[in-house]
C-alpha cells in the first residue's frame, strides 16, 4: 500500500497525456503529492524518453511506487520492466490492479491510456495505491523474477 504522504511519480507519452493529466487531478484532489515527470502535452513524443527517467527514480529508491501510461500501456510497461528494482504491471481493469499488488508487489502501475475510460483508469490506480501484497507462498515467486537463466 502506498504512504500518502509520500510523493507519487507520474509518466506518459502522448497516448496516456489526457489520462494522466485526469489521473493527476483526481488524485490530487484525495490528498495524493504528484511529482509529473511529462510528457506535458498531446504533441508526439518516444515513450521510453519520459518512462525512463520515473523507472530510474523508483528503481534508485527515490520512489516507493510509481504510475506511467502510454496508449496500450505495453510500451511504458517494458521500459520500466527494464530496472532490476521495478515490477511494472499492466492493468486494464481494476481486478488486474489489486492482482498485481496482492501477487506481484508491483511497484509501477502502467496504465492502458487508449483502452480505459477516465472512471476506470482512476479506480484502477486507486486500487493499485491502496492494495497490500499478500507476501506468503507469493514472496518466493516475485524474488525469483530476477534470477534469469543464462
Ligand atoms: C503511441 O502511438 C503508442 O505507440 C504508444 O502510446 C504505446 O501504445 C506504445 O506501446
Amino acid at each position: 500500500m502506498f504512504d500518502k504522504t509520500q510523493v507519487l511519480p507520474i509518466a506518459s507519452d502522448h497516448g496516456g497525456f489526457e489520462m494522466k493529466e485526469y489521473i493527476k487531478k483526481e488524485l490530487q484532489l484525495l490528498g495524493y503529492k504528484l511529482k509529473d515527470y511529462g510528457t506535458f502535452s498531446e504533441a508526439s513524443v518516444d515513450y521510453p524518453d519520459y518512462i525512463h527517467p520515473i523507472s530510474s527514480a523508483v528503481n534508485n529508491g527515490e520512489f516507493a511506487f510509481g504510475i506511467i501510461l502510454c496508449g496500450s500501456g505495453n510500451g511504458a510497461q517494458m521500459t520500466a520492466n527494464k530496472y532490476p528494482n521495478v515490477r511494472a504491471g499492466l492493468c486494464w481493469c481494476v481486478e488486474q490492479a489489486k492482482l498485481t499488488r496482492q501477487h506481484n508487489d508491483a511497484n509501477i502501475l502502467s496504465i492502458p491510456g487508449r483502452f480505459v475510460n477516465f472512471n476506470e483508469g482512476l479506480e484502477i490506480a486507486k486500487t493499485f495505491l491502496t492494495t497490500e501484497f499478500e507476501g506468503g507462498r507469493h514472496q518466493k515467486r516475485v524474488e525469483k523474477i530476477s534470477q534469469i537463466e543464462k
